[in-house]
């Protein structure tokens, strides 16, 4: 068995409802859910055991013993699977960590990916009894994996983890961090309003802007609290919006990461060029959303 490499894309809350809570804390949310064609790298080598390197831009503080994501999901693969062997994990960092585009789950979710590709416990010859457990248990291990198993446009319900399909138009995007890192309990803690009205469902866009006229009628609503606990943020959204060609600016997920959506790549690619000359300290990277089929693999039937 050779090596495989799996792209772990940053995920983009488009609208993020927050429409109530659960007895044991956790939101119950509507959001509907992108995929853009930057993200991490995540290479997969048949060894003994499980372990763990981590290279790149944003490598610095990403742990590479148990407490990280992949092997912990790799773990709940293998207890949930029968799972005989190992895999030597190499995570390529692009991707800020806390910061609201999925870093984490993505690549958690790559990891599993990854093991299916690689014929470890078949999906299909393991029973499904099996597979909602390993569902549920990944759930657990962080909201947004389930989301991430399949990185295509898609409604996410429940507390994340009840999923549809959607179909988005490209949506050329520029994806801007300030390097302030939020902490997903903290925002959650900070939100006033748990019961705002449910998103309407997704219809069928005629084209991108079509697509931005819906979403402006939208929000998030983990921005307010995340805006309170970290003010940049609102400064990263004002100066998108000051950008030529912006035709919306959202925080992702509890953020910091917020994105600008323009009408044409050509305009978010010059946005990225201006930002990068004007805020040289900020993360950012331009890529159009809704347009990565290449990039995933069939979706896993664990819900
Ligand atoms: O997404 P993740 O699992 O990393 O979430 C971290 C924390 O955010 C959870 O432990 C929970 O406190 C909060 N959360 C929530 N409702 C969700 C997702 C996350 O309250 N749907």
């Amino acid at each position: 068995m050779s090596a495989l490499s799996v792209f772990a894309p940053a995920k983009i809350n488009l609208a993020l409802h927050v429409i109530g809570q659960r007895e044991d804390g956790y939101h119950l949310l509507d959001s509907l859910v992108a995929f853009a064609p930057v993200g991490d790298r995540l290479t997969l080598r048949p060894a003994e055991g499980f372990s763990m390197t981590v290279s790149g831009p944003e490598a610095q503080g990403v742990p590479t013993d148990h407490s990280n994501l992949v092997l912990k999901a790799a773990a709940l693969f293998a207890a949930h699977t029968g799972m005989t062997g190992g895999v030597a994990f190499h995570l390529e960092k692009n991707l800020p960590a806390a910061s609201g585009i999925g870093g984490g789950s993505s690549d958690a979710a790559a990891a599993i990916r990854g093991l299916l590709q690689m014929g470890f416990g078949d999906a299909s010859s393991v029973q499904a009894r099996v597979l909602g457990q390993l569902g549920a248990a990944l759930t657990r291990l962080g909201a947004d994996i389930p989301m991430c198993l399949s990185p295509e446009p898609q409604r996410a319900q429940g507390v994340g983890d009840d999923l549809t399909a959607a179909t988005l138009p490209p949506l050329p995007c520029l994806l801007v961090n300030p390097r302030v890192g939020v902490a997903t309990p903290a925002v959650f803690k900070a939100l006033i309003q748990k019961d705002n009205p449910w998103i309407t469902t997704p219809p069928q866009f005629a084209d991108a802007q079509d697509c931005i006229a819906w979403l402006a009628v939208q929000r998030n609503d983990l921005q307010p609290p995340a805006i309170a606990t970290a003010p940049v943020i609102a400064t990263v959204l004002e100066t998108l919006a000051a950008l030529p060609g912006c035709r919306l600016t959202r925080m992702s997920g509890s953020g910091a990461t917020c994105f600008a959506l323009f009408a044409t790549p050509a305009e978010a690619r010059a946005a990225e060029t201006a930002l990068r000359a004007s805020r040289p300290e900020w993360w950012c990277t331009e890529g159009t959303l809704g347009d990565q089929r290449a990039a995933s693999a069939p979706r896993p039937a664990f819900n």
